[in-house]
């Protein structure tokens, strides 16, 4: 391993020149961004591969991230990984035979549901909701998406995030009585003639473990130590916690939240709650302005397992000729493009 594994990146970056394109989530480290040609979140990442011309794309990300870029790049291009193992777990909540079944079983009792999915979930269920419909959506564009889904049939069902889904439908001012969260067992819906299957909008019971963990304690503590902040958390956090909070939005309008503050109220004290690595970033560009802090301790564990030492072996593997690229069995590539640019259309991108 070389001493300064930096230098080493940055030295391998202008060999391969634009023939390289490091990509990078905002909830990595540091570490890592500071390597990354373009940064972003789910959605403008995923913009963006349609607009690269290197043919070598690295992807500093969890898997479903990749994977989505492998699916959106062109036929001369490659997406590699620098740490296949980094898995979103949410994204593993919704087996995609077991939501065919429950599309079927929902079908089959009268109620049938067009698919919305977070891009946080993988390519084999892209491909049910894309053959099933649906589309594709992240919390950036979740409203557009989910009021584009419910122009599409009588009743929607939202996967795998519960939590994006019920907060989703609050600032569209879906009534409460009007969602259902199913209950799903592994052969599918469990005592379904209990369920309030005819309910405008259905929700998988999935969630991400890092963002509901905060509570409405949480907030209230944030507001006892820091009389007067403003308070900002990830859809993603639990409906009550979102509730408590001044605003909720995309990681996207989190980190313009932050320039806003810093802009037009110095002095002020922000709190954010989502993954830690884009609040402390937010902090640090922000500290002269205002003060940015944490609604609590929330690292991603699975992001974090992309590091400054696994993305130098990455493109020092593209060097040798050895690195693997993400591969997308060609059976679900075409219904999951299908789920995916239905999105992009109906964004407008
Ligand atoms: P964004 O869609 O905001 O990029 O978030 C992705 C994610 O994994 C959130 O936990
Ligand atoms: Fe998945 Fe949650 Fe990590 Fe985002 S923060 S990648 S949703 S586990």
């Amino acid at each position: 391993m070389p001493k300064d594994i930096s230098a080493e990146i940055t030295s391998l970056k202008q060999r391969f020149g634009s023939r390289l394109c490091i990509m990078g989530h905002h909830y990595q480290h540091d570490m890592v961004v500071q390597h990354c040609d373009i940064t972003g979140d789910s959605l403008e990442l995923a913009r963006r591969v349609a607009q690269v011309q290197a043919e070598h794309i690295v992807f500093c990300g969890v898997w479903f991230m990749g994977e989505s870029a492998a699916l959106l790049a062109g036929h001369n291009q490659r997406v590699y990984l620098p740490n296949p193992d980094a898995d979103c777990l949410m994204s593993r909540m919704t087996p995609a035979r077991l939501v065919r079944t429950v599309l079927e079983q929902l079908a089959a009792a009268g109620h049938p549901a067009i698919p919305l999915a977070y891009v946080n979930t993988d390519v084999e269920l892209k491909a049910v909701v894309g053959e099933y419909g649906g589309a594709v959506c992240t919390s950036a564009n979740a409203r557009t998406m989910l009021r584009w889904a419910l122009g599409q049939g009588e009743r929607v069902l939202f996967l795998p995030d519960r939590h994006l889904g019920d907060n989703t439908a609050t600032q569209l001012g879906i009534d409460p009585e009007e969602r259902h969260v199913l209950r799903v067992g592994a052969r599918g819906l469990v005592q379904p003639e209990t369920q309030a299957l005819n309910r405008r909008l259905l929700l998988w019971p999935g969630c991400c473990a890092i963002h509901a963990r905060f509570s409405p304690d949480d907030v209230a503590a944030a507001r006892a130590t820091h009389p007067g902040c403003r308070i900002v958390a990830h859809p993603e956090c639990r409906e009550e916690v979102i509730a408590a909070c001044d605003a909720a939005g995309s990681t996207a309008f989190l980190i313009k939240e932050a320039e806003r503050l810093a802009a037009e109220t110095p002095g002020c004290t922000l709190v954010v709650g989502t993954e830690n690595n884009l609040v402390n970033r937010l902090a640090a560009r922000h500290a002269k302005q205002c003060r940015i802090v944490p609604l609590g301790h929330a690292i991603c564990g699975n992001m974090a397992k992309v590091t400054e030492k696994r993305l130098w072996q990455t493109l020092t593997a593209l060097d040798c000729g050895t690195a693997i690229p993400v591969t997308v069995d060609e059976n679900v590539q075409k219904p999951a493009r299908l789920a995916l640019t239905r999105m992009l259309a109906a964004c407008g991108q």
